[in-house]
């Protein structure tokens, strides 16, 4: 008997996978579908195109999980690959994680199949993870493998009656998750495209955005949102109300160019409300806290961070030390931050903590705390090396 286990999304790429591998001789099926905060409609679309193929279908609620171990992680590194909050890219580590979890608890499996195509990122990330958490699998990807273009697949799927609903008309290829929403091809391809209204479902279009701005205060304890509007809440019901909040404010809509991995230019449309508004607040407690050389450094590792998440690499030893840096700056990250929602952007107006590195006795215009006089030296010497330098050019 052969045995495999499909990382289900429920979409089009992984659904014709299961025809293929009956054809290929499998006779027993699993799918695994990850809830991450898709919508319940996929949750349950997914479910019930397994069941109607004659899948064994798994469903692991990892929700709680992504919020606490990898979107708390995003704002403590101010997740920001060239402007993606990399939504998509934290997700698939831990998709990868809880399908090798299903490959151990309801195997021995003779594959395991994912859905990536040959030309994204995820195809990188999925396998790197599912070779970390389940070493022995071996692990295949129909898609690529057979260089199917999207028409081939549902043409294959229409064949042999497979459920992809309304493929054919559904233009947009989404991924979707608490963190985020991305969307992309049909006409966005065009990077000259502008994205039509109908793209978005998180966010508000300017115009039907209230026309009164609305305050926001969150408030964080070491580098961890703890509470919104007074509000404590766990991990995941902050972010979900992040989202609300930003999204009714048009906050959050990216419209990039991004550079994936292989080298190829991909315009990209995302929208992550939360993100953008948790890690604008987050930032803004770190501005005050943070030590100027500390501040630079921290910027430069949040970048490293940001380059190893893109590319799914979570096990790597440098992401154990960047998140040994990232740990010991945060413990400091604590106190307020007040925003302002309005028509597209959310800016903070008002931040405070018990750690801020910050004397306004000795910074105030009003104020004698600090012997201005001392400065004379300091200020006479500034610069010494550029006009060393000035005074070689004027006579070489
Ligand atoms: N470009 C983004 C990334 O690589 C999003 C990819 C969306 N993936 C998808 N299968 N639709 O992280």
């Amino acid at each position: 008997m052969k045995k495999a286990l499909v990382v289900y999304s429920g979409g089009l790429d992984t659904t014709v996978c299961i025809p293929l591998l009956k054809e290929e001789g499998f006779d027993e099926i699993h799918t695994v579908t990850v809830d991450v905060g898709q919508p319940a409609s996929d949750i349950e679309q997914a479910a019930a195109r397994a069941a109607k193929l004659g899948a064994v279908h798994h469903i692991v609620d990892a929700k709680a999980e992504f919020a606490n171990e990898y979107c708390v992680p995003a704002i403590a590194f101010n997740a920001d690959y060239f402007g993606y909050p990399l939504s998509t890219a934290i997700v698939r580590p831990l998709i990868a994680k809880k399908a090798a979890e299903t490959y151990k608890e309801a195997g021995p499996f003779d594959v395991v199949i994912h859905g990536c195509t040959g030309k994204g990122n995820d195809q990188f990330r999925i396998e790197f993870g599912l070779r970390l958490h389940a070493p022995d699998a071996q692990v295949r990807a129909p898609i690529r493998e057979k260089n199917w273009t999207r028409t081939a697949e549902i043409e294959y799927a229409e064949k042999v009656g497979a459920p992809i609903g309304q493929s054919r008309e559904k233009i947009w290829s989404i991924d979707e998750n608490l963190w985020g929403r991305s969307i992309e091809g049909g006409r966005l391809e065009d990077p000259s495209y502008e994205p039509p209204e109908e793209i978005f479902e998180w966010t508000k279009s300017l115009q039907d955005t209230p026309d009164d701005p609305e305050t926001v205060e969150i408030m964080f304890q070491c580098g961890k949102p703890v509470s919104v509007c007074g509000k404590n809440m766990p991990m995941l019901d902050l972010i979900m109300s992040a989202n609300e909040l930003a999204g009714k404010h048009g906050v959050g809509r990216i419209d990039m160019m991004e550079d994936r991995m292989i080298g190829l230019k991909a315009r990209e449309n995302y929208e992550c409300p939360g993100a953008v508004l948790l890690i604008a607040a987050h930032k803004a407690l770190e501005a005050l806290i943070c030590a100027p050389h500390e501040r630079r450094f921290k910027d430069l590792v949040d970048k490293e961070w940001a380059d190893l998440v893109y590319k799914g690499l979570w096990g790597d030893p440098l992401y154990e030390d960047l998140s040994a840096f990232c740990r010991s700056v945060q413990q400091r990250v604590t106190g307020m931050v007040k925003l302002r929602l309005f028509k597209g952007s959310a800016t903070v107006f008002s931040r405070e903590s018990p750690w801020a590195l910050y004397s306004e006795a000795d910074v105030s215009f009003d104020d004698a705390a600090f012997d201005q006089s001392a400065m004379d030296g300091m200020v006479k010497t500034h610069g010494m090396s550029s006009l060393l330098y000035a005074r070689l050019k004027a006579r070489n």
